[in-house]
């Protein structure tokens, strides 16, 4: 190392030369990253590993758009990350770049209805379409029939086969309702030139369950699944993205094994394994780290779960939230309460933040909620004679346990 390092004593150093130095160390180190971009959420690559089949499939459905058919309507589902979204934007990515070759008039439209104001109303979904197709119209104020109309007219026109990827599909139906879909489906019998097919995407179908059986049967004329990957899988695609992000040498195989054991035990989710990654990454240069190594991953992990932990709680109702204070609370130096124990400890809770005070029995419906999401664990126990009761313990290690708590306390106390 340079004298730099070798002149500072940090009880001697000013701010400006503590700053300096972890500037220049930074600067001298080379970091573990080559390009970290590509573990981000929305990079798409070249080649998507171990979905031969699936890939094949969705491109022989699609195909007869290439000869001016209509092509079925694909419903497609899986659980979160299995590569569906990936998967469907890459065969539409060839798809328009065959079609442009050829000069065909084949319009591919992929929709997030996850992402906000675009297909939370039945007029934000159809303004987006139309300017797919290059039609501007207002934010708001023209009656949808018009919208509706102006599409048709403006597909029929030019002859479009327009395939329209509806991803989480389960939110517009959630938001606006099957109406859009109904519609589209009842239109496009009367199109003459133009097609219209629809690729739905989730990976919740109790959402979809509930859907017009007639919309439900017409989108799912072909079905698609995508089953979660094993360890292998996710080790394979690890190591091909990996090999883009890091710089030689600077992650172990064992750091990458890691990543993929422990996104196969939860769900077999790519894009888990992915954060897994990058995280581990980041925490490996900040502890100046020349190699990512298993340590990192172990500690990504714990920062993961911290992190989803937090959402959960963050994204409860209020009552849910004082229920769960009221459960930390009442567990503080033991491991387990009980209910009557925990509605005390609510009710001051409740009191004190202005909250309505609920039942009892309203209480033990949200224990049970908070159960339901993994936060708690309920367990009913008979205890003879005097009847039965819950034991409630919460389902948290100790620094998950802490940030909840740390949480809770900034809304209540
Ligand atoms: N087979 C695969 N090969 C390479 N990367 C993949 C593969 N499957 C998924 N991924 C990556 O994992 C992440 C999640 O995939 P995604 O397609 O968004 O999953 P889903 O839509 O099923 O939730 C994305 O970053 C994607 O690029
Ligand atoms: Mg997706």
């Amino acid at each position: 190392m340079s004298q730099l390092t070798l002149c500072f004593h940090d009880d001697v150093t000013s701010n400006k030369e503590k700053i300096q130095r972890i500037f220049i160390e930074y600067m001298r180190n080379k970091g573990v990253f080559k390009n970290k971009a590509v573990l981000d959420e929305n990079f798409l690559p070249d080649e998507l590993l171990h979905r031969d089949r699936e890939i094949q499939r969705l491109v022989q459905i699609l195909a007869p758009a290439l000869r001016g058919y209509r092509p079925s309507n694909v419903f497609i589902y899986g659980g979160v990350g299995t590569g569906k979204t990936a998967c469907v934007k890459l065969v539409l990515k060839e798809l328009d770049e065959i079609a442009e070759r050829e000069n065909l008039p084949i319009k591919t439209i992929y929709v997030n209805c996850k992402l906000k104001k675009v297909a939370d109303t039945e007029y934000r979904l159809l303004a987006r379409l139309l300017h797919e197709i290059g039609i501007e119209v207002p934010s708001t104020g023209l009656p949808t029939d018009v919208l509706y109309l102006r599409f048709f007219k403006e597909i029929e026109r030019k002859g479009l086969i327009t395939i329209i990827a509806l991803d989480e599909i389960d939110f517009l139906v959630y938001k606006i309702g099957d109406d859009f879909l109904y519609n589209f489906t009842r239109i496009n019998g009367e199109l003459r030139r133009a097609k219209v097919s629809f690729i739905g995407i989730t990976n919740n179908l109790n959402l979809f369950r509930q859907l017009d059986a007639r919309v439900k049967s017409s989108l799912s004329e072909e079905e698609i699944v995508f089953h979660p990957y094993n360890a292998m899988q996710l080790k394979d695609i690890l190591k091909q993205r990996a090999k883009l992000a890091f710089n030689d040498g600077a992650i172990t195989e064992a750091a990458i094994n890691k990543c993929a054991a422990i996104a196969a035990q939860e769900h077999g989710d790519a894009r888990r394994a992915l954060n897994l990654l990058r995280l581990a990454g980041e925490i490996a240069e900040r502890r100046n780290s020349q190699v990512v190594l298993e340590e990192h991953v172990d500690e990504a992990a714990r920062k993961l779960e911290i992190d989803s932990v937090s959402e959960a709680v963050r994204s409860l109702p209020r009552q849910a939230q004082a229920v769960l204070l009221a459960i930390i609370k009442s567990t503080k130096n033991k491991n387990k309460t009980t209910t009557s124990d925990v509605y005390r400890k609510y009710r001051d809770i409740a009191m004190r933040s202005g909250l309505r005070v609920l039942t009892l029995r309203r209480v033990g419906d949200l224990i049970n909620e908070l159960a339901l999401v993994g936060l708690v664990e309920a367990r009913t126990i008979s205890r003879g004679r005097y009847g039965r009761t819950r034991e409630i313990t919460i389902a948290l290690d100790e620094p998950a346990k802490d940030e909840v708590r740390r949480l809770l306390f900034g809304y209540f106390m």
